[in-house]
């Protein structure tokens, strides 16, 4: 049987901190409240003629040096983004060019926070079904250009970032299991609902979003996600030695731990310094865990996001 195997990972913050005390000058809120109600203290954002891609490619060339892998060995590239450098061509397009290297299958998924678990489900099943041996798997994001900067309620949460994997073939897991979910009922309690049409943008091109029907919906999803998981791969929580979950809000982590049964010295937190990065959350939190050493050979990992379509989706794997 043929698995896919993370390889390596990366990552790449914009150099630009904006800290909760910053916003706090620009709008009214403060940082007792974006702490308290979400755990961020700060974001970073990225310089104006960075793009998507730019970040993409850093955090692309951390991951392939952490596998030992060459940009030429690359056979597949895949990235989550819901803010690609323009509408045309795909973010993975201009990627794959930027690390110099062509021919192979690129493309962007677009599942706005659950964009990795998508974009990581789909390599999956190219590595597994031997379209691909060697995958990019990449979530990177400017969310600080469709934010509005006088709206408190979302100005607060976002930030700019990428994270990477490389997935290889492999005899051995690897992803156990992946999940993708979606109901487009909800599409309107988290949305950036502009487009382009002849010539000028049509609709609203900054996002909005129903904070707590968005927080309801994700706590009840990922805990049932969660289970459903763990469920189709013959496993319960008790075999789980990681969460490494999308960096939305603090709260909704530590409620699908509870329902884990998982202490929090077991899940993976970063969004104090990078706030909900979209689609480059979960790579950026696994990038940095994996860095500080915290994951050993042989120990399972649960991976789940959520966010706007709504889309949800996990994967389960052995380090
Ligand atoms: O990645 C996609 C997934 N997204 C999420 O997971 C986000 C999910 N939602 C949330 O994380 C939370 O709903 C928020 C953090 C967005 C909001 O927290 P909340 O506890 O649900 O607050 P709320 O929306 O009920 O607002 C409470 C109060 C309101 O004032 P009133 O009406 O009670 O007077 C808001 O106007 O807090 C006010 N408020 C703020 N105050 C200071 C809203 N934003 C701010 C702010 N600073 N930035």
């Amino acid at each position: 049987m043929l698995y896919s195997r993370i390889a390596g990972t990366g990552s790449y913050l914009p150099e630009q901190i904006l800290t909760n005390a910053d916003l706090a000058r620009r709008v009214d809120t403060s940082d007792e409240w974006i702490v308290s109600r979400t755990g961020i203290h700060s974001r970073h954002i990225a310089a104006p003629d960075e793009m998507t891609s730019d970040l993409a490619c850093k955090a692309s060339l951390a991951a392939l040096e952490s596998a030992g892998v060459a940009a030429s060995e690359i056979d597949l590239i895949v990235v989550a983004t819901s803010t690609p450098d323009m509408i045309f061509p795909s973010a993975a397009c201009i990627l794959q060019d930027k690390l110099g290297v062509h021919g192979f299958p690129a493309f962007d998924v677009q599942a706005v926070c659950a964009g990795f678990a998508y974009a990581l489900a789909t390599a999956d099943q190219f590595v597994r079904g031997g379209m691909a041996k060697t995958a990019l798997v990449v979530g990177a994001e400017v969310f600080s250009r469709i934010l509005d900067w006088n709206d408190r309620r979302t100005c607060v949460l976002f930030g700019d970032g990428a994270g990477a994997v490389v997935l290889k073939a492999s005899d051995e897991p690897g992803i156990i299991m992946t999940k993708l979910k979606a109901d487009g009922r909800y599409r309107d309690i988290l949305a950036t609902p502009g487009g382009v049409a002849n010539g000028e943008v049509v609709g609203t091109p900054f996002l909005h979003m129903d904070g707590q029907a968005v927080f309801r919906f994700a706590v009840k999803a990922l805990a049932e996600l969660a289970s459903e998981t763990l469920d189709a791969a013959g496993m319960t929580a008790a075999d789980l030695d990681w969460l490494v979950p999308h960096q939305a809000n603090v709260r909704i982590i530590e409620s699908t731990a509870k329902h884990l049964h998982l202490s929090m010295d077991k899940v993976i937190l970063t969004l104090a310094h990078h706030g909900n990065t979209s689609a480059a959350s979960i790579p950026l939190a696994l990038d940095e865990a994996a860095r500080a050493g915290k994951f050993k050979r042989g120990e399972h990992l649960m991976l789940e996001g959520i966010g706007g379509g709504f889309a949800w989706g996990s994967a389960l794997l052995r380090w």
